[in-house]
């Protein structure tokens, strides 16, 4: 089998993925994880979970849920919306009661209402932007028992600014606004991810310099970066397989890092 080249391997680290196992401690993310984990114990109906798209709140929740799921067994996590009602009903009564009948949502909220204790239960909405006002009604209909509470994440645009505000404004007891890392951080990001695949020779290459000149496109966004490292690494394989003489394997060459800044639209030529 042909060896896989280090470059190769350093593209594959930058796929996008949501899988909770592939979470990065950065001070920032351990933080908003930890805010997360002692918000969801306090008794409240909602809690909003918002930011810009590729800002880490899937990944954020997918971790959350694995948490919580090792001393608790009543949270939920849904991470794509159910957009048909009478199913959303449904599935929540087969997770939360693990029963199976048709039953509708007045019926559900009467059986929450007698067989749930207080603040029991947590429900985990990814998505949340793409639900329609009455599903958003029942939602809040749900949290109103007290019974089950639900983290709802939602990614900020304009147009969801106002769904936000429509929504939660008077609801939402807590918000918690996920922010882009600091330049330090991103590199402590692009370097775990290296590192994680044991690529310590490439982790090593990244300098202040190139990580400044990351940033100032992706602005410290995660998936943003993600394609721009895929790209970066994809260029350098291309170079490695045709033309290996116009590599330099013992620095990243900002040549590169500008060729994938073009491939993603930053830089105009
Ligand atoms: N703490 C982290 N550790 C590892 N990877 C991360 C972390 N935060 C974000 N990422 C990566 O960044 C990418 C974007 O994250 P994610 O999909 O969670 O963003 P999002 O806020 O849910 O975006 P959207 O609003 O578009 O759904 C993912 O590939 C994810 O792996
Ligand atoms: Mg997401």
């Amino acid at each position: 089998m042909e060896k896989k080249s280090h470059y190769s391997k350093a593209k594959e680290c930058f796929i996008d993925t949501e899988d909770a196992k592939k979470f990065i401690e950065l001070d920032q993310s351990v933080y908003f994880l930890e805010k997360l984990k002692q918000t969801v114990k306090k008794p409240l109906k909602m809690i909003l979970l918002y930011g810009e798209p590729g800002i880490g709140k899937s990944i954020l929740l997918n971790r959350l849920y694995l948490e919580l799921l090792k001393s608790n067994s009543n949270v939920h996590l849904f991470l794509s919306p159910i957009l048909d009602e009478d199913n959303f009903t449904k599935t929540l009564y087969r997770k939360i009661f693990s029963r199976d009948e048709n039953i509708d949502f007045n019926q559900f909220v009467d059986l929450v209402n007698k067989e749930l204790s207080f603040n029991s239960t947590l429900i985990l909405l990814d998505e949340a932007q793409l639900y329609s006002n009455s599903q958003m009604e029942k939602i809040r209909i749900l949290s109103d028992t007290r019974k089950i509470k639900f983290v709802v994440s939602l990614h900020k645009t304009e147009q969801e600014d106002l769904i936000a505000k429509g929504h939660f404004q008077t609801r939402i007891w807590e918000t918690i606004e996920l922010k882009p890392p600091s330049m330090n951080e991103l590199e402590t990001y692009i370097k775990k991810k290296l590192l994680g695949k044991n690529l310590f020779n490439l982790a090593n290459q990244f300098h202040k310099k190139h990580i400044k000149f990351i940033y100032k496109y992706t602005k410290g966004n995660y998936r943003e970066t993600n394609k721009f490292l895929y790209h970066l690494f994809e260029i350098y394989e291309y170079y490695e397989k045709n033309k290996p003489s116009k590599i330099n394997f013992s620095r990243i060459s900002k040549k590169y890092l500008e060729m994938s800044a073009i491939k993603l639209g930053y830089i105009d030529v």
